[in-house]
This record gives C-alpha cells, structure tokens and sequence, in this order.
C-alpha cells in the first residue's frame, strides 16, 4: 500500500446523517487499522453551530454506535476525536468561505497537513455546483509545488438526468480538473463488487466461459426490506431507477461486463466500464414498456405486522406515480455480450435484503439425463453474492445415489465469514482510504456518469411523457409487480427468489 500523505478532510455538510453513520466512523476504523497518516485532521462544516468540543461529543457517540471492526478502545478513540474540529458556515454565501479559508490555514499550520485538502460534499445536490464554485473563488482547489494537492469527493446524485449531470460536470470541471475530482458511489467500495474483477480476472477457469457461448443471460438483483423510512421528500423525487440503477447497479453491470483491463489503475478499469455503458442499448419511448417494469409497493402485513403503502408514507403525496421497484432488460451490443439479456432489479419492500448476481449458463447441448429440456437440472448457475453473507456460489447437477439416473441441483458454497481472519471494511472506509491515497480507479469518472444517464434517461422520460405506460402496486413483502416475469421470452425462465414472498394480502394492481 502507497504511504498516505498528511491531509486536512473537509466534510460540508457535518451535520447531516451521513456524516455521522459513515464517514467519522469509517475514518476511525481507518484510524485504528493506522491506515491514516500521522497528520490529519477533519473539519466538519455546515450551517449548525457547534464547538468543536460539541462536535467531538457529538461524533463520539456516533463512532460507538456505528463503527465497524469488534470492540472499542477508549483511549484511542479519545485519541483520534482530537483530530476533529468543526466551523460553521453558511455555505450558501460565497463570502463565507473567507472564514473557512483562514481556518484552514490555521489548522494546516497546526497540524503540518502541507496544504493537502479533500472536499467531501456530504449536502443536498442543490448545492454541488455552488461549493466548487464557492472554493475556487477563494483559490482554495489551487494545487502544486508549495501548495499540497486538492481533492473533491461527490456524493450521489450526480445530476438529475442527463443534461443536468453533463452540466455539473462542466461546471466542477471549470475549478477543479478531472483528476482532482472523485464521484462516489459506495457500491465500487464493496469488497464483494471489487471481488468480481478478481475473480473474473485472476482465475483461468472462468473467463474463457464468460461470454455469449456460454452464458444464457445474467441477473442483477439489489432488493431491500425497508420502505423509504424517513426520506420520503428525497425519494419521492427519485424512484428507485434514479437512487440504485443509473449509480450503483450499473457500476455493478460494468464489473461484471467490462473486458480485462491492461493494468488495475484508475485509467485501465475505467475505461473499459465506460465501454460497457456505452454499447447498452438504449430503448426509443415506445420500446419502453416491453423492457421495463416498474412498481410502487401496497399495504400489507408482514410477519403480523401491518405494513404502510408507499403512498401512506411520510412526504408522499396521495397519487404519486414513483417508482419503489423497477426491472429492466438491458442488452450489451458488443461482441461479448451480443444477445445476452441483462436483467436488472431492485426494489424496497421485497421480501429480504440481498443484493447479487446470478450468471445463467446455458443448457447442456444433448439431455442424457432428463425427458425433457428445461433448465431445472440441466443449467448451471453462478452466485456472486455481493450482500449479506458475502460469497459465491455454483450449481451444479448431480447424480443422487442409487439405481438410475436421478439428477438433483447441489451447491458449491464459499463465504467470507469462512475466512476466520479476514475483516471486511466497510465500503466508505475503502474509498476514503482510496481517496487519501490518490487512486480514482474505484470512484465514477465524468463519461462514465453521463453514459449511465443516456441509458437511464430515456426510460424516465418516457414515464414521464406517456401516462399509459404502466405502474404497477405489489404488496408490500412480495417479489415485486408480476409483470416481472413477462421480460423474459422462454418459457420456464424466471428471476431467482432467494426466498418466498412474505405477504398474502395486499393488492396487486394497476395504479
Ligand atoms: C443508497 C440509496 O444509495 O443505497 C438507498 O439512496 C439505498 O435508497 C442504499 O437503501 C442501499 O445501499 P446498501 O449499501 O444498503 O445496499
């Protein structure tokens, strides 16, 4: 691992949520693992007024609650609250970055951080365009000799759809140059999602069958078990093909399409996820319906407990036409993946919370074994679990023991929580650390955001401009709308159901 450099990390927007269940306490376990260097220092900023002494109280409690590794060492925690501090200011008002100025080099010279500095945009996207702006105005993203270098993190969205993503980009791209500027998307810092190009790329055995030969089609599915809970206002104006597809899923989509890279740097592995995105297919208004499914979830009862319908929730209005789940079969038109549907899914309030991919091999030429030629036992499958019980998975048919030829579909199993001393970091702790280190390789490039867009943009423009493409209720605890299963052709083909559905009641229905 390169060395870490002395650093100050600036958070705008300290006092909000993320601040306080991810970032300080990433940075601690980061601290304890003595990944972070010798130097450091973290300013929180936003409007709320705290001491520093306040803010240090208030982040300790929250390291207790939501750090990762197993115990807590008092002393040193009490050791790394020290290198927190805080400065209110509205950052609204360009003139207040005067304040934030002068603090900085205060805490610079304090701390001998060499007039290194990362900006982490933690705060509404209304105001992603303004802070950069607001920096550079104050010389504060200016880098070289003498002067440290500048960093700039940014948290999702990025952008609204495709014109307003391409504008923030120009926009941040006029103060800081691309190479300064590092958009998150906590999936890449997954373990499990950097795994796949591992296991992809340093195993002989899998990628000469990782193809259209071989391959039937893939299945990516991110299903969560909680509503919208307390975001309603946010999501209401998202849905859930803005807040998990165009970010996090198709980041996962790239990992599992790309071609090999020539080298594992920012510029190798991004490149070749920008390929990715951009040979998807992007659908014309009236395609849409064919390809896309989408669905709002119903009341119901779950496990005795009577759950509320995304309408019923909080800053939802009565008729919103939000997405709480949407399916989409997405085609690669590249040589490698030629014909291969890729069936993406996510939705809240499904049954579990499991996010993974199943690649679908295609069925044996000839049956020895079997009357007939469906995939039950004839059809290998891989299961690249991203979360929770990280792993990998094969099926694969076997003979059972006895007269005959009996087949029946067992698992090759592989867990993480198998491997007794390996501590997984938490996706944050691994992008902070990637950050202060200066490699972008896991952080989403400007083409890369925008290619996204032009495939997801599309697909929400037609929602938006033909009411007659279908919204569909599911109830609560339930797989999803049923129209799901149309977007496949063959019969017998269908999405896997890590388990069964948990709601009898509530309505399925057209919206
Ligand atoms: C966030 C979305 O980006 O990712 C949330 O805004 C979602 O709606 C979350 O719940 C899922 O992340 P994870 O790591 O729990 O899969």
């Amino acid at each position: 691992m390169s060395q870490s450099s002395p650093c100050i990390l600036v958070i705008f927007g300290a006092s909000g949520d993320l601040t306080k269940r991810k970032l300080v306490p990433a940075l601690f376990d980061l601290y304890r693992q003595k990944l972070l260097p010798e130097r450091f220092a973290v300013l929180g900023v936003s409007r709320s007024e705290y001491s520093d002494d306040a803010f240090r109280t208030y982040m300790l409690e929250n390291v207790r609650k939501y750090h990762n590794g197993d115990g807590l060492d008092k002393a040193l925690l009490k050791r790394f609250i020290a290198h927190l501090y805080y400065q209110a200011i509205d950052t609204n008002d360009a003139a207040a970055y005067a304040t934030l100025k002068t603090r900085l080099d205060d805490l610079n010279d304090e701390r001998q951080t060499r007039g290194n500095y990362i900006y982490y945009l933690s705060t509404p996207p209304s105001l992603y365009d303004k802070i950069p702006r607001y920096l550079g105005a104050h010389d504060l993203q200016v880098q070289g000799e003498g002067q440290g270098w500048k960093r700039l993190i940014i948290e999702k969205p990025f952008g609204y759809d495709l014109a307003s993503a391409g504008a923030l980009n120009r926009t941040i791209q006029q103060i800081f140059g691309e190479e300064q500027i590092y958009r998150i998307d906590h999936y890449l810092g997954k373990e499990t999602v950097q795994n796949m190009l591992v296991f992809r790329f340093s195993n002989g055995i899998f990628e000469p069958l990782w193809n259209r030969n071989y391959i039937h089609h893939v299945e990516i599915t991110a299903a969560e078990f909680i509503g919208v809970e307390n975001r309603g206002r946010y999501y209401d104006h998202s849905g859930a093909l803005r807040d998990m597809v165009q970010n996090h899923l198709m980041q996962v989509l790239g990992m599992v399409a790309m071609e090999p890279p020539s080298r594992i740097s920012a510029t190798g592995v991004r490149n070749e996820t920008v390929k990715v995105f951009d040979a998807l297919r992007v659908y014309r208004p009236e395609e849409v319906s064919r390809y896309v499914v989408r669905g709002q979830y119903t009341a119901s009862t779950v496990r005795g407990e009577a759950i509320p319908g995304y309408r019923e929730e909080a800053d939802i209005p009565a008729d919103s036409r939000t997405e709480t789940f949407v399916a989409v079969k997405a085609f690669i038109d590249n040589w490698r993946w030629g014909g291969v549907p890729f069936f993406i899914r996510t939705g809240k309030r499904l049954p579990t919370r499991v996010t993974e991919v199943v690649i679908h091999f295609k069925k044996t030429p000839h049956h020895l074994f079997t009357e007939n030629d469906q995939c039950d036992v004839s059809c290998n499958q891989l299961i690249l679990r991203i979360q929770p019980d990280e792993g990998i998975l094969v099926k694969f048919g076997m003979k059972l023991p006895g007269a005959g030829f009996q087949i029946r579909n067992v698992n090759m199993d592989f867990h993480y929580s198998d491997l007794t001393d390996a501590y997984i970091p938490s996706a944050y702790e691994r992008l902070l650390l990637d950050c202060i280190l200066g490699d972008a390789t896991l952080y989403a490039r400007a083409d890369a955001v925008e290619a996204g867009w032009k495939f997801v943009d599309p697909i929400l423009r037609a929602w938006q401009e033909r009411p007659e493409i279908q919204i569909f209720g599911y109830p609560a605890g339930t797989w999803g709308p049923r129209e799901t299963q149309a977007l496949f052709d063959e019969p017998g083909d269908d999405w896997r159901y890590p388990c069964a559905n948990l709601a009898n009641d509530g309505e399925y229905c057209e919206l």
